[in-house]
């Protein structure tokens, strides 16, 4: 059923099929109509970070960049939904176009600028959602506040999605907020760590729960700098890494239609760079914290490579724009597949 929706939403431009998406995603959500089109994943729950997430194959962050659609996603079989990247106010993001499918090497290019409707309207959106999963919410900071205030952005995000989020990500990794990555690293990343660290303490006494952080990293990064990272989020208690976001590299997709765009690249491209990032941080992290690892799953048997690789959750994105909610439960098997760890 997938590869003729496919066939029609790929006729349309990305940026239109992609909101189309979101409005059938949501409709059969609200309808409760998404669970009988496709056949639901087999049961794999797994506890992590004081969640019980219904299997390891979640959405990424930024198909659902305002919360839209959260019972759509989860009922085609996610075991959990990141939404957002979402930004204090509402911004429009880069003019268009901004958003490329690359087919013939199963890859996205993008760089869309964190368009969305501001933290308000998501939370009016998860407040409507009936889903009753993990919900994860993604916060970034506007493109005019100067990087240096980037941390005033993500605590007041933070502060507003506290009580309504399973686990909170903090994106320091998209390629298309001018000065944004620069935060993964140094003093930029403590400063971020620590600020973030003791504003969890205060909203865990304010509510009466501790919300998870976990921060989301580029693929971009050398061996060195991917240690030093993993050891900054020891040290200051972080409870997650999402690796990776979007690559700047362009390998696979030179020479094709649209490869040389500017944006972050992702989809089949990205897989090697990122698995090998999930590699070094679990050999540093030696269990410390949890890995969720996201790029370039097409097909069940790399989220099978994610997991041996050392994550112990996966996310997808342009996988199911190519593949459709059948990534999923293929995913889920492989997961399902393999050896037991430990
Ligand atoms: C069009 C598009 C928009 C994205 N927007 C966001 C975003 O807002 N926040 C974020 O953390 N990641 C965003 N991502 C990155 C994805 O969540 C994911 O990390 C990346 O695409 C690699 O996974 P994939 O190969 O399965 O797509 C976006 C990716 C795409 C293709």
């Amino acid at each position: 059923m997938y590869t003729l929706a496919r066939q029609l939403l790929f006729k349309l431009s990305p940026e239109t099929s992609h909101e189309l998406t979101i409005d059938l995603v949501g409709a059969g959500g609200r309808l409760g109509l998404n669970g009988l089109l496709c056949k639901a994943p087999a049961s794999l729950p797994v506890k992590l970070m004081g969640l019980e997430f219904a299997n390891p194959v979640g959405l990424a962050a930024g198909l659902d960049k305002n919360g839209d659609a959260i019972d759509g996603f989860a009922q085609l079989g996610f075991g959990f939904v990141e939404i957002g990247t979402v930004t204090p106010r509402p911004q429009p993001g880069n003019p268009k176009p901004r958003l490329f499918r690359l087919p013939e090497a199963e890859a996205i290019i993008n760089r869309m600028g964190f368009n969305n409707l501001g933290v308000d309207h998501l939370l009016a959106r998860v407040q409507a959602a009936k889903y009753q999963g993990v919900l994860g919410i993604n916060i970034g900071k506007n493109f005019d506040t100067p990087v240096e205030r980037a941390v005033d952005d993500y605590l007041l995000c933070l502060d507003k999605v506290y009580a309504h989020a399973s686990y909170v990500t903090v994106n320091v990794s998209s390629p298309n907020t001018p000065g944004l990555r620069s935060l993964q690293f140094g003093d930029s990343l403590k400063q971020l760590l620590e600020a973030l660290r003791l504003r969890q303490e205060d909203l865990t006494r304010e509510h009466g729960k501790r919300v998870p952080l976990a921060i989301k990293i580029a693929p971009d990064m050398s061996d060195e700098e991917t240690v030093e990272v993993a050891r900054a989020l020891v040290e200051a208690g972080m409870d997650a890494v999402i690796a990776t976001n979007t690559t700047l590299g362009r390998e696979g997709v030179q020479g094709l239609e649209f490869g040389d765009e500017a944006g972050g690249l992702s989809g089949a491209p990205v897989r090697d760079k990122s698995t090998h990032i999930v590699e070094v941080l679990a050999a540093e992290l030696a269990g410390r914290l949890p890995i969720i690892a996201v790029g370039g799953i097409t097909e069940g048997k790399h989220a099978g490579e994610k997991i041996a690789a050392g994550a112990s959750l996966v996310q997808i994105y342009s996988g199911f724009i190519y593949r459709g909610p059948a990534l999923i439960r293929e995913a889920v098997d492989a997961i399902a597949g393999l050896p037991r760890k430990g």
